[in-house]
């Protein structure tokens, strides 16, 4: 039996518009774990606004942190390091994480842990929740299918910590399109829930909308199908008739599972995945779950709906593997709007772009 002290990690997410904060131990078993979202506030606008969703994090971050040292009868004394998302996101959203977690440290003298948001979302297929069973660790070498709001990407996993960018989209996110075509068909924001939502009572097959194979690549265009989307709704009205709002969800979710689906297999095949991990935001939705679960070619991992979408959790996952290979980081870090993964290299190798 492993005697070892657990290693307890505190973890801050801001880049977008959920405050969030959670307590994971070893990386794996979820301590506790607080979100506060913004998305009452930014369905308003019909998408985030960025100074807005800077402030309310301001407000939130506190009682967030309070509230997951609560849940988890734990104090700062009880913790190994604090984690934070440093990007890619919004840039002064991540600064509101960044200065709460320096301060956090400071005060604490905790190491400060740097994350990258879409490491952090792989990373929450580690993640199981109390009083679930331990799950199987994912194996490496993976396959991994990130779908996220910002971002729709392949990429190749030998190791912990390292990835190989396969592909990723040319334009649009994947998240991005559902947010699109929910507009589009007068659907609230965010558009993802909402388009799967109306699609549950639609004919998948109702309209052939394109796929963009990009043959030879694993690269995806999702903007001609947001644009084929577009040009039916507005046949539709010209014509007078009532929008078939779900065939038209159905068809479109339909065709951005089929290609999500089919080049990620082929990855797997190509680069001999043992397994495949899909993860972020549109890693909730059902259907593409379901895509992934009814084929037993290569084992699967989806992290439970309440880890797709932005949460702390993953941060803390994350931050626990670069935490035990020694990547501590220092005072100098500062919010990363853009960051690719593969530039997420231990500190001291780290692609830092200079202060603007
Ligand atoms: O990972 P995430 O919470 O934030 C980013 O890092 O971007 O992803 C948010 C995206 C949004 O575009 C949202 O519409 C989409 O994930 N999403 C979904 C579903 N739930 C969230 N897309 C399709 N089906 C869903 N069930
Ligand atoms: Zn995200």
């Amino acid at each position: 039996m492993d005697t070892s002290p657990e290693i307890h990690v505190l973890a801050l997410e801001t880049s977008c518009d959920e405050t969030a904060a959670a307590i994971v131990a070893n990386g794996r078993r979820l301590l506790a774990s607080t979100v506060a979202s913004q998305m009452e506030i930014h369905t308003r606008y019909g998408g985030v606004f960025p100074e807005v969703a800077s402030r309310q994090h301001i407000l939130s971050i506190v009682p967030v942190v309070e509230q997951t040292l609560a849940q988890a009868g734990l104090s700062l004394a009880d913790l190994q390091a604090i984690a934070v998302t440093r990007g890619p996101g919004l840039v002064g959203a991540l600064t509101v994480g960044l200065n709460m977690a320096k301060g956090l440290a400071l005060g604490s003298g905790l190491p400060l842990i740097g994350v990258n948001h879409l490491e952090g979302h792989i990373y929450s297929a580690w993640v199981y929740r109390p009083g679930e069973s331990v799950p199987a660790e994912p194996r490496f070498p993976l396959v991994v299918l990130l779908v996220s709001g910002g971002h729709t990407e392949l990429d190749l996993m030998t190791d912990h910590l390292t990835y190989q960018r396969l592909g990723s989209t040319l334009d649009d996110a994947a998240g991005e399109a559902f947010d699109k075509v929910a507009r589009l068909l007068g659907l609230p924001y965010p558009g993802g829930p909402s388009v799967q939502r109306a699609a549950e009572g639609g004919d998948p097959n109702a309209f052939a909308f394109p796929r963009a194979w990009l043959e030879g690549t694993y690269n995806f265009s999702f903007s001609g199908l947001k644009t084929a989307v577009l040009y039916e709704v507005r046949r539709l009205q010209e014509k007078g008739q009532p929008l078939p709002v779900a065939d038209l969800a159905a068809s479109f979710q339909q065709a951005v599972v089929e290609v999500l689906f089919t080049k990620t297999m082929q990855a797997a095949r190509q680069f001999g995945a043992a397994e495949i991990l899909v993860a972020g935001g549109v890693s909730a939705n059902r259907a593409l779950r379901t895509a992934f679960k009814s084929q037993a070619e290569f084992p699967v991992h989806i992290p439970p709906l309440s880890l797709c979408t932005d949460n702390a959790a993953m941060a803390a996952a994350a931050g626990y593997y670069r935490f035990v290979r020694g990547q501590i980081d220092d005072w100098s870090i500062d919010a990363l709007p853009t960051w690719p993964l593969s530039e997420c290299l231990p500190p001291g190798q780290a692609a830092d772009r200079p202060a603007p």
